[in-house]
């Protein structure tokens, strides 16, 4: 069997985990909203219509930030169709999806969701058909206290309070030809700099984000970034990165060693960033909102089968294997590796829609193998990221060239004293891992935990197919010992004080 060297020391340090790294996306888009979180008359949701079998699982993921509404939906999305009374919303045309919008479901909406939920919104602007008044407008909708025309429309759709919304996202995907009101470089980081200003002299509590690319394959790559920085460094606090693993694409070497990509993507935007930084004498570090990632399998062919103008459609409605699970946990133990760099993650998106919930409208509600990968992360990736740097073999991949074998990510929690180690084997074969705690001295493995790839996937009537699989804990001796990591496999490894 291959052996690898972890060493973790405090010493090591990265930064904090911040909880922010663990958000998702909701967007009208399929079944996400209508259908996902809300179902009016389903026998879980509440007078509004909210979903409570999906709330409940939304707070057992553990998910902190909700990028909503759009998405693709937000370039042509008027936010004023989805608020005040709801017989009086208009139906309207999504032209990204193709779909008919009810407005059923909007701001408000989606405002006592994410407090019953617990998580903080993001919210995204139309900088696709619209511009800086618009965004001022729903800026001093949801944020200012009141006395003005909007304010004082939110205090009569039944919310006094502002909503104190922090996080804004300055358009969507503006870069991609697909994208409503698709820009250049130069025409949206002028429009999102003046966007940005005037956010800031409304409300100077607001963290910006700009659109960085939609993939790092995109031909604009890099020099998008380079460009919308010229204009917005100064105005902004992130750019936003977006990254898919589709896994019916390529070796499957390949899509298990996903993460080297992400991982590359991010040197590349944080490398792009620093260099206007330091063209124009910036101090401040910009940080990236890696705002959509996840597993898609875009290449399905029920995804060319849209049914066309109607409602709430069945979407891009992924089902996921035990693979893509570990391909997730290694997206996560990626994103907590730059956590110096990435404050903002989002996985795209929460329910039915290439999301970790599944739902049957009027039916019951499912974690997806993806779900577990995440929960897991969230709940014990809290504290201080620390450095793994381990040395092992390397293995071939078509894609990539030789990739590690073995990808880590180590958190400590100073309030409990333990340390969560995050570990993939991305290689076919077992992996003996000698771990070397001997810098945090007096821990015990509690729990080892794993998730091996396979085709399993689950359903609703077979939700829990894949599930996490507790292992035998390694002993430790003198603060070292080997855990041994199946084939291409996710894993947890908690340490607890000893005793
Ligand atoms: O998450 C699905 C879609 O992927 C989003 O609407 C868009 O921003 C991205 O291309």
């Amino acid at each position: 069997m291959d052996t690898a060297r972890v060493v973790i020391d405090p010493a090591f340090r990265i930064g904090e985990a911040d909880r922010r790294l663990f958000g998702s996306f909701v967007e009208h888009l399929g079944r996400c909203v209508y259908g996902g979180v809300f179902e009016p008359g389903h026998p879980a949701a509440d007078a509004l219509g909210l979903r409570g079998d999906v709330l409940e699982l939304t707070r057992e993921l553990g998910v902190s930030v909700v990028r909503y509404p759009g998405g693709n939906f937000v370039s042509g999305y008027r936010w004023e169709d989805g608020v005040g009374p709801v017989g009086d919303r208009p139906r309207r045309l999504d032209p990204a999806w193709k779909s008919v919008e009810t407005n059923a479901f909007g701001l408000n909406e989606f405002m006592v969701w994410a407090r019953a939920a617990g998580v903080e919104p993001m919210m995204a602007v139309n900088l696709g058909t619209r511009g800086v008044q618009e965004a001022c407008d729903l800026l001093e909708y949801a944020n200012h206290p009141g006395g003005t025309h909007l304010s004082d429309l939110r205090r009569r759709h039944g919310a006094a309070e502002p909503y104190g919304i922090r996080l804004w996202c300055l358009g969507n995907e503006l870069d991609g030809p697909w994208q409503i009101g698709h820009k250049t470089a130069e025409e949206y980081g002028r429009l999102a700099a003046e966007t940005a200003r005037a956010m800031k002299m409304i409300d100077p509590g607001v963290s910006l984000v700009a659109c960085g690319s939609s993939g790092r394959g995109m031909p604009t790559f890099a020099a998008w970034e380079a460009t919308v920085l010229e204009h917005t460094y100064e105005h902004v606090d992130y750019i936003s990165a977006h990254s898919y693993y589709d896994p019916t694409d390529g070796d499957r070497a390949s899509i298990l060693a996903s993460a080297v990509d992400m991982d590359a993507f991010i040197a590349d935007v944080v490398a792009t960033a620093d260099h206007v930084a330091a063209k124009h004498r910036h101090t401040r570090r910009l940080k990236i909102s890696f705002d959509e990632w996840n597993v898609w399998y875009m290449s399905r062919p029920q995804d060319a089968e849209r049914p066309a103008w109607t409602s709430a459609p069945p979407l891009l409605e992924d089902e996921y294997t035990a693979t893509d699970a570990v391909v997730v946990g290694d997206l996560l133990v990626t994103l907590l590796r730059h956590a110096d760099r990435v404050g903002v993650a989002c996985q795209a998106q929460l329910v039915n829609v290439i999301g970790p919930i599944r739902t049957r409208d009027g039916g019951p509600a499912w974690r997806q193998s993806i779900f577990h990968p995440f929960a897991l992360t969230a709940r014990y990736a809290r504290g201080t990221v620390l450095r793994t740097e381990p040395a092992g073999p390397s293995h071939d991949t078509a894609r990539y060239g030789a990739v590690p074998s073995l990808s880590t990510v180590a958190v400590h929690d100073e309030e409990t004293g333990a340390l969560s180690v995050f570990a993939v084997n991305r290689a076919e074969t077992d992996l003996a891992v000698d771990l070397d705690v001997r810098g945090l001295p007096g821990l015990a493995v509690a729990e080892h935990l794993a998730i091996a790839a396979g085709d399993a996937v689950n359903t609703a009537g077979h939700p829990d197919a894949v599930a996490p699989r507790r292992l035998d804990p390694p002993a430790l001796d003198a603060g070292r010992g080997t855990v041994r990591l199946a084939g291409a496999s996710w894993n947890l490894i908690r340490l607890t004080p000893a005793g």
